[in-house]
């Protein structure tokens, strides 16, 4: 039903003949000349219709927002003074000769010019919403995206394989969804969080190098990078090393950048131990375009009077850290006591600050609450190390270490935002040496930091269970611009080591059987050194198309709260069904 989109309509067809078919984007009446913006998957092209034509002008008259509509003209350029340059098809405009209303539309829930519409009604009405350009574009950026780590993948050798959905839970982390079983009553089947024991599996099958773009399923809080069921780019190879891996991983990425964006990310990218991060930025996904660090005060303050300083600053679970904000001396009182109310957020119990008037007039060039309660001696070495200058400002958090990486991390995004500090461009940065574990002091146990089957850099099973705290892991994390793209690592291939990890993780050995009997009986029949990693594609596509939220790439999204306002999901089952499960209600109790 048509020769070109409507969006290829420009001067090189002028005094052509074209066969168009789309969707009605605007109607406007001139003077008895009427003018239809025809919109379809590559864009615009203006539509006249003349009163010359009597008998398609009566039809034009009655055409509405998103009526489908299949036209026949002649391209002309447009009058002087009308020529639209935003768009493509700007210099001309498509006469029209024939036309036929396929199909009419009530007038859409959605304008699509309309930016502001509420999520809910944007994923109720989703069909409408991605009509929108800026959708549409997300979408087949997405789809190019895809292509082109499909070609550098199968050029390199993986091997596409399919993992199952209906499984045993796999631990990234978080909930399961669950589906329950109807030939075996009382049982469930999990969706996978990701196909980690799969794609180990298959290494140990010899499959070498394995790769899928596969939907992962995690029930947790739900936030503008994270929604219940996400794609993973994952991947797994035997034989390799972390740095064989990072090197070739690095390189896909690039040429991704360089391909659809044109962007050179540079060579290689750097890396940052876990420590060196938290230390810096308060984060293991630093932000590296926001030029703030967080500054160690701790030794200068130990001894002052000043026990919220002094306390963490001698307890060696705590930290006293200070962040130069540059010009931020120009912040009012009530812009700081809402970056201290933010902080209150993650547990800061306040935002001591100091502000740099003038630094040559020592002491009297400083405004601050707390000047009173800090000898000049500790005040001066804090603005020297944070190398502080007239006009800036300086905060402080003091409290647990946890806590203060976790407010000032934040506030420096926040700050680097709202102060309009952020650099222009893309850092890439590989976070490496993370700790194998992480003591949770509520349930007092360990936590995997990334998942319990990821190598510790240790000499044997012995060295991991007498000191689990101070082993770092063979795990390395993708974070472009602050958010996390990817991460993975190289896998335990030793059966004592895989038990010890469990055992440290208070998996005993009934459980461990039970749950990765499997996994462990497979490490007995020769497996390979092995290693891997998965990305985020919604979040890669996400920071690719400069959206705000995975939800602006992915075609039917979630809420907030893990429903879909289109179809009704979830929703309830029937008693019929529920029998047939063998699962009776619990209500309310
Ligand atoms: P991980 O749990 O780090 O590793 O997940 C890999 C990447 O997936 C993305 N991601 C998400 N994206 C959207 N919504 C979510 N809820 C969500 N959760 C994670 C992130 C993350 O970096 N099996 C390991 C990988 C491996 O070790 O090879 C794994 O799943 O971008
Ligand atoms: P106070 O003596 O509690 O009134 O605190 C004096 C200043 O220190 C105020 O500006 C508080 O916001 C700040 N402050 C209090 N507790 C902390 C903390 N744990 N970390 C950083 N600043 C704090």
């Amino acid at each position: 039903m048509r020769s070109h989109y409507c969006g290829e309509v420009d001067q090189t067809l002028e005094g052509q003949h074209v066969e168009l078919a789309g969707w009605v984007h605007r109607r406007r009446d001139h003077g008895g000349v009427i003018f239809v913006d025809l919109r379809d998957r590559e864009g615009l092209v203006q539509v006249v219709f003349d009163p010359d034509n009597a008998e398609i002008f009566r039809l034009a008259e009655a055409i509405r927002s998103e009526y489908v509509l299949h036209v026949h003209g002649r391209v002309r350029p447009r009058p002087e003074g009308t020529v639209n340059d935003k768009l493509p098809s700007g210099r001309v405009e498509v006469l029209a000769e024939r036309l036929e209303v396929i199909n009419r539309a009530e007038t859409p829930p959605i304008h699509l010019d309309e930016t502001d519409v509420g999520e809910e009604l944007r994923l109720k009405y989703r069909y409408i919403d991605l009509r929108r350009p800026q959708m549409q574009h997300n979408l087949m950026l997405r789809a190019r995206v895809t292509r082109l780590l499909r070609r550098f993948l199968d050029d390199q050798g993986f091997v596409d394989v399919e993992t199952p959905v209906l499984t045993r839970a796999t631990p990234e982390g978080a909930r399961d969804y669950l589906v329950p079983s109807r030939t075996h009553p009382g049982e469930f089947f999990a969706l996978p969080q990701s196909p980690q024991l799969f794609k180990q599996l298959l290494m140990m099958s010899g499959m070498d190098r394995y790769y899928q773009i596969v939907r992962c399923f995690r029930d947790e809080d739900l936030r503008a990078d994270r929604q219940p069921e996400f794609t993973q780019l994952d991947i797994e190879t035997a034989f390799m090393d972390e740095d064989d891996i990072t090197v070739l991983m690095e390189r896909m990425i690039r040429e991704l950048f360089r391909e659809v964006l044109d962007v050179d990310l540079g060579e290689p990218f750097p890396r940052m131990t876990y420590a060196e991060a938290v230390q810096r930025f308060g984060v293991d996904r630093p932000d590296l375009r926001i030029p703030l660090e967080l500054v160690e005060v701790s030794d200068l303050l130990a001894s002052v009077e000043f026990k919220v300083f002094s306390g963490p600053a001698n307890d060696p679970a705590g930290r006293v850290a200070a962040m130069r904000i540059p010009g931020g001396g120009s912040l009012t009182r009530r812009e700081i006591d809402a970056y201290t109310d933010y902080v209150g957020r993650y547990g800061a119990k306040g935002l001591a600050y100091i502000k740099i008037n003038d630094p040559a007039a020592g002491m009297d060039g400083l405004q601050s609450p707390i000047l009173k309660f800090l000898p000049e001696a500790a005040v001066t070495g804090i603005l020297d190390r944070c190398q502080a200058q007239a006009g800036d400002l300086v905060v402080f958090g003091a409290d647990r270490a946890g806590i203060v990486n976790d407010a000032l991390g934040a506030l420096r995004v926040k700050v680097g935002h709202d102060l309009g500090l952020v650099e222009a461009g893309w850092r890439p940065l590989w976070v490496v040496d993370f700790p194998m574990f992480e003591w949770d002091e509520k349930e007092k146990r360990w936590f995997a930091l990334h998942h319990p089957f990821t190598a510790p850099s240790v000499a044997d099973a012995e060295a991991l269970a007498s000191d689990p705290g101070s082993a770092l892991s063979r795990a390395y994390d993708l974070v472009l611009n602050g958010t996390e793209v990817g991460g993975g690592s190289i896998r335990i291939h030793d059966r004592e080591m895989q038990s010890a990890a469990f055992r440290v993780l208070g998996i005993g050995e009934e459980e461990a059987q039970e749950k990765f009997g499997f996994l462990l009986e497979a490490l007995r029949y020769g497996c390979p050194p092995h290693g891997g990693i998965a990305f985020g594609l919604d979040r890669l596509v996400m920071l690719m198309a400069g959206a705000g939220s995975i939800r602006e790439v992915m075609a039917f999204p979630k809420t907030q709260s893990a429903s879909c306002p289109l179809t009704g999901a979830p929703g309830p089952a029937s008693p019929a069904q529920l029998r047939e499960l063998g699962l009776k209600l619990r209500g309310n109790t």
